[in-house]
């Protein structure tokens, strides 16, 4: 078929060929460029044609942005967070959104766990300091951590990855606790998790790790009371979404010993500006949101999102929907 007579698809960002060889033959597509934070102009123009959407979570896609689009069937969210996107307005247009739960998993859990193991240890500041020369003897009090086994762990969020989470935790002896709005009586039976109110979490955790999406209800979730609350032996792990936490308070907290640490995979704002107040702090480890980042995790987000992209632009009902309710209007 002539490229012309296929669905006009905008790939918001260039991204390896063979991460989607599945839309081959099967759509016209217009793509971004590799690192784009913004809806590229040159993708713009072609909006009032679209029929697909594939995006990244650093492009927002807002009313306004869809009202450019009347042709859209479907888009396709190359993540499980979908908080770029206004869901409520693509309903009301009758646009479902795909994301990609599930596949990244396994690698959002394992990079909690590396960041709780390299906080409890220390790692990021006894790196530092070994570069810099400081490491001049064997020294029985330098770079003293805590321990991980007989430690509480309170997971905020216990959906796949705080369950996987849960699970490598476990394997560490630590304690579990979670809150979640909804309980989950099989997993605290099969894994003894316990579900805790969230305040009594915070009071009793040594570690928090967040694992809940970024709603309205969730946004700030770690406030400063949350933080006061906390122990002051505690360490803060955020591989979620940087604005569940309220990140001056954060740097209140880190500053003034009312926890001891934090590692964060996500931050608000993202990304973190060099000269930011918690670059300068060695108690808060920082990466660039890699959590899903393994090769074979992103290939399969790709591939996932090319699934549900194709799926919409023929009609058919996405593999993963994140708003549900538009097949019910
Ligand atoms: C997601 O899919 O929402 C993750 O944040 C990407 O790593």
């Amino acid at each position: 078929m002539n490229p012309s007579e296929l669905p006009l698809v905008l790939i918001t960002h260039t991204l390896p060929d063979d991460w989607l060889t599945s839309l081959e033959g099967k759509v016209n597509s217009k793509i971004g460029p590799t690192d784009a934070t913004y809806f590229s102009p040159d993708l713009e123009a072609h909006l009032e044609q679209a029929e697909g959407l594939f995006t990244l979570l650093t492009i927002p896609v807002s009313d306004e942005l869809l009202s450019k689009a009347p042709n859209l069937k479907v888009i396709s969210n190359m993540a499980v967070g979908v908080d770029n996107i206004d869901l409520d307005a693509c309903t009301r247009r009758g646009i479902p959104v795909g994301n990609t739960p599930g596949v990244l998993t396994e690698a959002t859990a394992d990079l909690t766990v590396s960041l709780l193991l390299a906080s409890a240890r220390r790692l990021f500041e006894a790196n530092l300091d070994a570069r810099k020369g400081l490491w001049t003897t064997w020294s029985p009090t330098g770079w003293l951590g805590y321990d991980l086994d007989g430690a509480t762990l309170g997971i905020i969020g216990m959906g796949k990855i705080g369950k996987a989470v849960a699970q490598r935790a476990k394997g560490f002896g630590m304690d579990l606790i979670y809150y979640d709005p909804n309980r989950i009586p099989d997993f605290e039976i099969s894994l003894s998790v316990r579900f805790s109110p969230l305040d009594q979490l915070l009071h009793t955790s040594d570690f928090v790790c967040l694992h809940v999406p970024l709603t309205p209800q969730t946004r700030h979730m770690i406030s400063y009371d949350a933080l006061r609350a906390m122990k002051p032996t505690a360490t803060l792990v955020n591989t979620a979404r940087g604005q569940i936490v309220n990140t001056e308070a954060l740097v209140t907290a880190l500053k003034e010993g009312w926890i001891a640490a934090a590692a964060l995979d996500v931050t608000d704002p993202e990304p973190l500006p060099p000269n930011h107040p918690l670059f300068e702090l060695p108690n808060c480890l920082i990466v660039p949101h890699i959590g899903s980042a393994t090769r074979n995790t992103r290939r399969k987000m790709a591939e996932l999102a090319c699934q549900n992209l194709l799926a919409g632009l023929v009609g058919e009902r996405l593999p993963h929907c994140a708003n549900p309710e538009v097949y019910e209007t």
